[in-house]
């Protein structure tokens, strides 16, 4: 395959909360051209089995192939936990997954390596984030938690909600006993909850955005492999999705913290 260096990076998602992943990805490397693809019409896929996830993320990854990107970036924490080597298997560009960014970025914040990591059930049961922390240093204790109602609580905008807070209290309520410095947010939509995870958890604990971590290892990778796009022109989003569901755009924008622009309906 032949790679240019101003060829899209391609960033895929179950949905429309890789776009916090995009957002970093801008803000970090702001002369890349974007290609996303969020899975609108299957989300969500923390709650499915891991053949289904490996299906879906087979078919995505083909679209995005096909669209000659430079770099794939796997968004959704669920993805990565469970179709990380399908994704690789079928891809002639190089792969990064959010997992071993946050587990990198954790391990480099903690002090008393008691480290805590939120995320989907599919996620969590995968023990993707024990494994890659472990991966790094033996001595790290990880306690994780499932935390299934924080994406439609999120999707719903209720980020500060009353319901939110008690939610959210009661899921955390086994981490914080635990004594964890530091919380990795292992799902795309858990940055959106920070303001509220921080007040409860207190200023003492470290939370590890996946997002940002992500964007993180992607400006290494570009830098280290020369890969990044030499054209200083304003680069070119395009956002693909597999339904165009009531009030896209509104979340989309929140999620990105900037407008959408052209929003395109695919069938994979
Ligand atoms: N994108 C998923 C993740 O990061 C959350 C939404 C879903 O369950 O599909 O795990």
């Amino acid at each position: 395959m032949n790679t240019k260096t101003n060829n899209a990076i391609g960033v895929f998602d179950s949905g429309i909360g890789g776009l916090t992943v995009v957002r970093s990805l801008m803000e970090r490397l702001p002369f890349e051209n974007i290609i996303y693809f969020g899975d609108t019409a299957r989300v969500p896929y923390g709650i499915k089995s891991v053949e289904t996830i490996n299906r879906y993320a087979a078919q995505i990854t083909e679209f995005l192939i096909k669209k000659d990107v430079k770099l794939l970036i796997v968004a959704c924490n669920t993805m990565a936990a469970v179709a990380h080597q399908s994704i690789i298997d079928l891809s002639p560009v190089p792969v990064l997954e959010v997992i071993d960014a946050s587990a990198r970025m954790s391990i480099q914040n903690t002090k008393t390596k008691s480290i805590g990591v939120i995320g989907t059930p599919a996620t969590i049961n995968s023990n993707a984030y024990a494994r890659a922390i472990h991966l790094l240093d033996k001595e790290a204790k990880v306690f994780s938690q499932a935390c299934p109602l924080f994406v439609p609580l999120v999707e719903e905008g209720w980020f500060d909600h009353p319901a939110t807070k008690l939610i959210v209290q009661e899921y955390l309520k086994p981490v914080i006993a635990e004594q964890i410095d530091t919380l990795v947010l292992g799902c795309t939509h858990y940055p959106l909850l920070k303001p509220l995870l921080q007040d409860i958890l207190g200023q003492e604990v470290m939370l590890i955005d996946s997002a940002e971590a992500m964007a993180d290892i992607a400006a290494e990778l570009i830098n280290k492999q020369n890969m990044g796009n030499h054209n200083c022109t304003p680069p070119d989003y395009t956002f693909y999705v597999s339904d165009l569901p009531y009030r896209f755009q509104t979340i989309g924008e929140r999620f990105l913290g900037r407008t959408l622009g052209r929003v395109e309906l695919v069938n994979l």
